[in-house]
C-alpha cells in the first residue's frame, strides 16, 4: 500500500446497503475477489473496505479468509451502523464489540440512517465515540440535501454537523476517523457532484476539523466523497487534493467496482 503525497492513504469503500444476503455476498465477493486482489498489488493502491450488510459480513469474511488470498490485507470489512452500548436489551441492534469481531471499520450517520431511522448528530456522536473505544475506524457521513444546497447553506449545515458529530474527540482520536462529505442530492441520483464543488467542500471540512482538533490531525483525517461514484467519475475526484477516496452504494455491487479501485489508482497531485 503506498500513501499519497498527501502522506494519507487512499480509501474505497463499498457500501452495499441492503444488498446481498449471506449466499450473494459470497458469490459476489467470490466473483470479484481475484480481479480486485490483483487491482490492489498495485503502487499508489488504496485500501478496500467493503460494507455489506451486517448479517453477510460472516459470509464475505469467510471467503476474505481462504489462506491463497494473498492481497486480503488490503481489503477490510465494515458494518453500515451499530449501536453504542456493548451488550444488553437492544432488541435488533449490534454493539461496537460484536463489530469488532470481523470488522475494522462502520460506518456512522450515513443520510439514510439520518432520515429513514431519525438519527440525529448526538447519537452519532455517542456512536463515533463507542466505535473509537472499540478500536475501529468509524467514517461518519455527513452532507446537505437539495434545498439546503440550493439555498447556499451547505457551509453551515456541514460545520453543525462536523461539531456535534464529531464532538469530544481527544487529539489522538480526532487521527483515527474518516469523514465521508455525501450531498444528499447525489446519492443515488446519477448526478455527482463535480471534483471541483466535492473538493471545495471538502476544504472547508477539513478547516473546520483544523479549527477543533488542530493542524496535525486536519492534516492526517481522510475526507471521502460520496454520491453517484462510478468508474467513469472517480478518476476526476482522486485528483484533488483534498479528496481521499470515496464511499460507493450503488457501483459497488457490481464487478465494474474494481474499475473504481482501478481507476482510483494514480499518483495523486
Ligand atoms: P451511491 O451511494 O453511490 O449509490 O450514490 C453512496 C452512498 O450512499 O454511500
Amino acid at each position: 500500500m503506498t500513501a499519497s503525497s498527501t502522506g494519507r492513504t487512499a480509501i474505497i469503500a463499498g457500501n452495499w446497503k441492503m444488498n446481498y444476503g449471506p449466499r450473494e455476498a459470497a458469490k459476489f465477493v467470490q466473483e470479484i475477489q481475484p480481479a480486485l486482489a490483483e487491482a490492489l498489488q498495485a503502487p499508489g493502491s488504496p485500501l478496500c473496505i467493503l460494507c455489506p450488510p451486517a448479517i453477510s459480513l460472516a459470509a464475505v469474511r469467510a471467503v476474505l479468509d481462504i489462506p491463497d488470498a494473498a492481497s486480503s490485507a488490503q481489503i477490510e470489512l465494515g458494518a453500515q451502523n451499530m449501536y453504542f452500548e456493548e451488550k444488553g436489551a437492544f432488541t435488533g441492534e449490534i454493539s461496537p464489540n460484536m463489530v469488532h469481531e470481523l470488522c475494522t471499520t462502520v460506518i456512522l450517520g450515513h443520510s439514510e440512517r439520518r432520515t429513514y431511522f431519525s438519527e440525529t448528530d448526538e447519537l452519532v456522536n455517542k456512536k463515533t465515540l463507542a466505535a473509537l473505544r472499540h478500536g475501529l475506524r468509524p467514517v461518519v457521513c455527513i452532507g446537505e440535501n437539495v434545498q439546503q444546497h440550493e439555498s447556499g447553506e451547505t457551509a453551515h449545515v456541514i460545520t453543525t454537523q462536523i461539531r456535534a458529530s464529531l464532538a469530544n474527540l481527544t487529539s489522538e482520536q480526532a487521527r483515527e476517523i474518516v469523514i465521508a462529505y455525501e450531498p444528499i442530492w447525489a446519492i443515488g441520483t446519477g448526478k455527482a457532484a463535480t471534483g471541483e464543488i466535492a473538493n471545495n467542500v471538502i476544504r472547508q471540512i477539513r478547516q473546520e476539523y483544523q479549527a477543533l482538533y488542530g493542524a496535525e490531525a486536519a492534516s492526517v483525517v481522510r475526507i471521502l466523497y460520496g454520491g453517484s461514484v462510478t468508474s467513469d467519475n472517480i478518476a476526476e475526484f482522486m485528483a484533488y487534493p483534498d479528496i481521499d477516496g470515496a464511499l460507493v452504494g450503488g457501483a459497488s455491487l457490481k464487478p465494474d467496482f474494481v474499475n473504481i479501485v482501478r481507476n482510483s489508482r494514480q499518483v495523486r497531485h
